[in-house]
């Protein structure tokens, strides 16, 4: 964990100019900065960088965000990994709190793991090029295989030599211990000697997305029936194979131009792809996707294209990760390569146009190829052809948000034809499954969140001609939370008296009425508990600590909060003719106006309460007691509505 304070620090250094600077030319226009958008093919800058604001916004596709947002994006880093970043590069020193000895002693194996890895793809690239026999054997085996010394380089491939230990020698050596060498899977203990797993094997290091050295895949020269082809890195503390998509470092980039990612079998192919040109290449190391690597490919793009093999295995492979694939919300296509090829064999007969353009024409839709590869596997089959249609009822019931609804009727409208079923069957079969899904998913909700309760009080969208009316107070609602968390966020340090900030006459005053329970935006509360913490830990919290939070949609809802443009109702001009008064200086009636009607909305609520109740047919003391209270609420809401009538509502 990294320290708050620590993130402070971090977060009050950062200049967006220098960092996205960093990755892209940028140019002063006015106060801002322009630049050609690294997320998408431009010609024309419509990349922008505001330093006031410490956000960037591309007008050509949409892409926005804070610095911390953009070394996420463009650099596929995590939240942490960023920080890291940028504490590296502002000479930050990072003390980690919270951690357990076992996971400090797993950080420093995994460092160390880097370090040698990269002194062995060192020592493995320099016998590829300077040695005898790495130039006799391994480099003419991949010139002979096509490589040229560019994509060589790139990839950074070598050469373990034969001799049964030369690499352990210099490793050992140069002081790495035999420990963790062995963890690494560079060495192996035979005849009771340090010795190297890989000798005799062409090299390819495998990269993590910043470009650090993983593991290695080693592949035999020779044919030799009785060894295994590859051998790679065995799991480690940094090489774990789920979490692995080979070449993703060198097609990032590549992949955000696109928007498509390739997903191919083997190294080779990746490597050969790239030499073609085609460079938004990644792959699975042959086996079934993993939730990791699927996940790992959403970062980067939601247009996924499996190129395998045209053989069963490799067929049976891309379908295994469909469901789930489907779940993450890709749009999965598949290229089967004809002729028994790969796509590194298949590239370099036929070339990289005509490669390109056998993907575009032979792309399938890979619920449709399901469909028509299950369709011939049933033949005449009926119990089969019924499996076969509620499965695939299945797997379109999966696309089930908002935005994949055309896609849905689409893939419904196909699947029938190419079933010859009816249509109108299959969308009722669908729908059936949606709502099995729904009614599993809510009593999941159920029963993970007792809290979620309905609220009696929350104006209903749905009741016939109050629909305006009641979306205009839920409008009323969401912008007044904003203006509370607003104020705090922007104001909370300052003095409110003598006595107290501005955060402590808030808290307080929430804790007394019991209003926490009023926001119905759940992210605006946890901003709130989230600068409580904060702030009770002795911290001055303030915008850019959640302009730079973790959460992006606690980033972005600040970063809308507090740059609402019209800071002083228009009205006042009308009025009023001198110096006109700035929020700063209003900050007080700002902040009580955002309490007051918060306020306002809990007697409401309790009054609408009462009145349940004396709809019941009270009698007696009960039914004075509930008359008085409605009085006495009556009279309250008065005084509230009076008192955020006088202050300019926004
Ligand atoms: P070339 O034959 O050199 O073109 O390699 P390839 O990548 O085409 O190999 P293949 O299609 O046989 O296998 C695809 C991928 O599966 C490889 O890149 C490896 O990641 C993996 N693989 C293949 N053979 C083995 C093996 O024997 N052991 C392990 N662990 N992985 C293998
Ligand atoms: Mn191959």
């Amino acid at each position: 964990m990294i320290p708050q304070q620590t993130i402070q620090e971090i977060q009050s250094k950062i200049d967006i100019i220098e960092v996205v600077g960093e990755f892209v030319r940028l140019k002063r226009r006015g106060t801002n900065y322009l630049g050609l958008c690294p997320f998408h093919n431009e010609k024309t800058p419509s990349f922008t960088v505001s330093p006031a604001k410490e956000i960037y916004k591309c007008f050509g596709c949409g892409r926005s965000g804070n610095t911390i947002g953009f070394l996420m994006e463009h650099e596929k880093y995590s939240y942490v990994e960023a920080l890291r970043w940028l504490a590296n590069r502002y000479g930050i020193e990072i003390v980690e709190s919270e951690t357990s000895p076992e996971f400090r002693q797993q950080q420093q194996t995994a460092d160390s793991l880097y370090i040698l890895n990269q002194f062995a793809q060192k020592f493995f690239s320099d016998q590829l090029y300077n040695a005898e026999e790495g130039t006799d054997i391994g480099l003419s085996y991949l010139k002979e295989r096509g490589f040229n010394d560019e994509t060589i380089k790139k990839f950074q491939l070598g050469y373990n030599p034969a001799a049964r230990d030369s690499f352990a020698k210099a490793a050992l050596a140069a002081q790495y211990s035999q420990d963790l060498l062995q963890k690494s899977g560079l060495i192996v203990i035979r005849d009771n000697k340090p010795a190297d797993n890989y000798h005799g094997r062409i090299i390819f290091p495998i990269h993590n997305q910043s470009g650090k050295v993983l593991g290695f895949g080693a592949r035999i020269i020779a044919k030799n029936d009785r060894a295994p082809k590859y051998i790679n890195t065995p799991e480690n503390e940094i090489y774990v194979k789920s979490r692995i998509l080979y070449g993703s470092y060198f097609a990032r980039h590549a992949i955000d131009r696109e928007n498509e990612c390739l997903l191919v079998e083997g190294y080779t192919d990746v490597i050969s792809l790239h030499q073609a040109g085609i460079e938004n290449v990644v792959a699975s190391g042959g086996t079934s996707l993993t939730p990791d690597q699927l996940r790992l490919i959403k970062k980067y793009s939601n247009n996924l294209t499996i190129i395998y093999d045209g053989d069963n295995a490799g067929i049976k492979a891309a379908l295994r990760g469909l469901d789930l694939a489907i779940e993450e919300g890709l749009n999965v296509q598949l290229v089967l390569i004809p002729d028994k090829e790969d796509p590194d064999s298949y590239v370099r007969k036929v070339g990289a146009d005509a490669f390109k353009d056998f993907i575009k024409s032979s792309k399938k839709d890979i619920i449709l190829f399901q469909v028509e590869n299950s369709l011939k596997e049933a033949g005449n089959d009926s119990t089969r052809k019924a499996a076969l249609v509620n499965q695939i009822a299945e797997t379109i019931a999966r696309l089930n948000k908002a935005e994949d609804f055309t896609r849905q009727q689409d893939y419904i409208h196909r699947s029938a034809e190419l079933m010859k079923i009816d249509e109108a069957g299959l969308t009722t079969l669908v729908n059936q499954f949606i709502r099995e899904k729904i009614t599993k998913e809510e009593k999941k909700a159920a029963k993970t969140a007792p809290e979620n309760r309905t609220d009696d009080a929350t104006p209903k969208v749905n009741d016939g001609g109050k629909d305006e009316e009641a979306l205009f107070l839920i409008f009323k609602d969401e912008l007044n939370e904003r203006a509370m968390v607003r104020s705090l966020i922007e104001f909370g340090n300052k003095p409110w008296d003598d006595n107290q900030t501005v955060a402590d006459f808030v808290f307080s005053e929430m804790e007394v009425n019991g209003l926490y329970d009023l926001l119905d935006n759940k992210k605006l509360l946890q901003m709130i508990e989230l600068f409580k913490t904060w702030y009770e830990e002795g911290l001055a919290p303030g915008p850019k600590n959640f302009l730079y939070y973790e959460d992006v949609q606690i980033s972005q809802l600040s970063v809308d909060i507090t740059n609402t443009q019209d800071e002083i109702s228009p009205k006042w001009k009308e009025y009023y003719d001198g110096p006109m008064p700035t929020r700063e200086e209003l900050y007080k009636q700002d902040v009580l106006s955002s309490v007051n009607y918060l306020k306002l909305r809990k007697i409401r609520r309790m009054i609408l309460e009462n009145q349940q109740d004396l709809e019941k047919n009270p009698t007696g003391e009960e039914l004075l007691t509930l008359l008085q209270t409605h009085q006495h609420l009556k009279e309250l809401e008065i005084d509230l509505t009076r008192l955020t009538g006088t202050v300019i509502l926004r």
